[in-house]
């Protein structure tokens, strides 16, 4: 979507947790937001012509010597401001109040009173639950400055100029546990703001489509597809702007859910993509025997990945453009870290490729989150098929396999997580989880088969819940599904005696076992 046709509001990320939070929501609200480092000066953010900007929380005290602050003059351009905790200290720090760390700090579910039902807090109670976590907290507000909340603990729990459209809140709008705080985020876009909701996803598959079509011309593109939401829509856009031109390329590492890769080629036939397709699982297992530590696996993977997507690419003629599935926060958190590789996980390790294969990147999800990727996928008539699966991680039952991925250990991995996945379905609640699957290792549990003590494996099943794969929670499933799971496995699966429920949230656990 061009910029003049849509609004914009720019969050200024302070390196907070909850920064990819404030921006998804306002994109809920069908606004467009961008995230911006906090280094980022007055000119880079005007070229966005922001209808708004919000500053984020962040980890710092705006008391130490190396606090991260925007420039000054971003408090006189006279677009509205929005301070999201830390992003409130600093308001007041830099406009001469006072900011110090209580006695008291609050953290949690927290009762916040409202002093006025106008302005940001538009249509809301006298008091209602917010969510805060916050060590440091205003003690002095800056002049021309009035308190429109405040909390047990907190006497600024909310601050707004008396003048100037700036406003502050200690609390975190954009956490679900804020009771109210979608209303007070779209008070500040619309009310406030002035914002009009022109971030819609049809449009953005059409100009994108266009834009593609325009910058690719007569040339060829290349596109390495996993079945995933995010290359397969990659490759759909590519597709629909300039058809032919494109190949795609599905390897078969020997590592996919059970009928993944029939089922895949079906539906990559059914888009009219026009799809090479390798099967390259003996050589990807070959290259795995004897490999037990989870980064050295992830390495391997990555690298044949490499050999057997340059060997196809250099069959097939001269390809001048890669398009790849690289998301949003895949771009924001290579600015953050300034490292390239974290961009790897997503895109199917293609950034493994050898350095003399120059490419021109294709990256048109590049300012996508997850779900809108999905709704993306909806406007151009991908099946449900892609969209409403699971994520699947590049190096696939690689990662839930502890230890060294052997035939065996692949059968109980691949036929386990086929149970679970089959009966959240039947459950009704598959689309609920952000994940759910099986995890084999190498320990041995004893079991009763028949009359016979047997030593079998120990499978563990997860399932979690998600916004985004930062975060994660264990779902607390129906005891009744995880008994039926439970019994279909050691029934059905070969040598499996025990089945465990892993109960771990992240952090400080991750999705994957390794
Ligand atoms: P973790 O295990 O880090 O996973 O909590 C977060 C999300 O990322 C996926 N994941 C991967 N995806 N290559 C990928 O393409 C990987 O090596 C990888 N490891 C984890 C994981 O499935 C979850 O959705």
């Amino acid at each position: 979507m061009s910029q003049d046709s849509r609004d914009t509001v720019v969050v200024i990320d302070f390196g907070g947790q909850y920064s990819h939070l404030i921006a998804r929501r306002i994109r809920e609200c069908e606004v467009y937001s961008e995230l911006l480092p906090w280094k980022t000066g007055v000119d880079e953010i005007l070229a966005r012509q922001p209808k708004g900007i919000v500053l984020s929380g962040g980890p710092a005290s705006v008391n130490d010597r190396d606090a991260p602050r925007c420039e000054r003059e971003v408090f006189n351009l006279g677009i509205p401001l929005l301070g999201i905790c830390y992003g409130l200290q600093l308001i007041v720090d830099m406009l001469g109040g006072k900011v110090s760390r209580p006695f008291f700090q609050e953290y949690g579910r927290t009762a916040v009173h409202f002093e006025h039902p106008t302005g940001l807090f538009k249509g809301l109670d006298a008091e209602s639950i917010c969510w805060m976590s916050h060590a440091d907290s205003a003690q002095e507000l800056p002049k021309g400055f009035e308190r429109t909340a405040y909390s047990e603990h907190t006497k600024y729990a909310a601050i707004r100029d008396k003048q100037r459209p700036i406003f502050g809140v200690q609390f975190h709008p954009e956490v679900a546990h804020t009771i109210r705080g979608k209303e007070i985020i779209r008070n500040f876009l619309f009310d406030i703001a002035h914002c009009k909701p022109t971030w819609k996803m049809a449009p953005f598959s059409k100009e994108t489509i266009a834009e593609i079509r325009r910058k690719v011309g007569d040339e060829r593109v290349l596109c390495a597809v996993s079945g995933g939401v995010d290359s397969t829509t990659a490759a759909a856009l590519v597709n629909e702007a300039v058809g032919d031109q494109l190949t795609c390329i599905f390897v078969n590492h020997g590592l996919l859910r059970k009928g993944e890769p029939e089922q895949v080629r079906e539906i990559l036939e059914k888009m009219n993509l026009r799809t090479v397709y390798v099967d390259a699982s003996e050589e990807f297992l070959a290259k795995l025997k004897g490999i037990s530590d989870p980064e050295q696996k992830r390495k391997i993977i990555g690298e044949e990945f490499a050999k057997v997507f340059t060997e196809v690419a250099e069959k097939h003629g001269k390809f001048q453009w890669l398009a790849q599935g690289t998301l949003y926060p895949d771009v924001i958190e290579s600015a953050r870290t300034g490292s390239p590789a974290s961009r790897i996980k997503t895109h199917h390790n293609v950034a493994g490729l050898p350095g003399w294969i120059k490419f021109k990147l294709i990256e048109p999800l590049k300012y996508l989150y997850k779900d809108e990727v999905r709704k993306v996928a909806a406007t151009i008539g991908i099946p449900e098929a892609i969209t409403a699966r699971h994520p699947f991680p590049g190096p696939g039952l690689a990662v839930r396999i502890l230890g060294e991925v052997t035939q065996e250990k692949l059968a109980v991995c691949r036929e386990a997580s086929d149970i679970v996945e089959s009966e959240l379905k039947a459950e009704g609640i598959y689309d609920q989880v952000w994940q759910a699957f099986a995890v084999v290792g190498d320990d041995l549990a004893v079991g009763v088969l028949g009359d016979e003590r047997k030593v079998g494996h120990i499978v563990t099943v997860r399932i979690v819940e998600s916004v985004d794969g930062m975060t994660a929670d264990w779902v607390r499933v129906p005891s009744d599904l995880l008994s039926r799971i439970s019994n279909r496995i050691t029934n059905e699966v070969p040598n499996v005696t025990w089945v465990a429920y892993a109960v771990s949230s992240k952090p400080p656990s991750t999705i994957e076992p390794c």
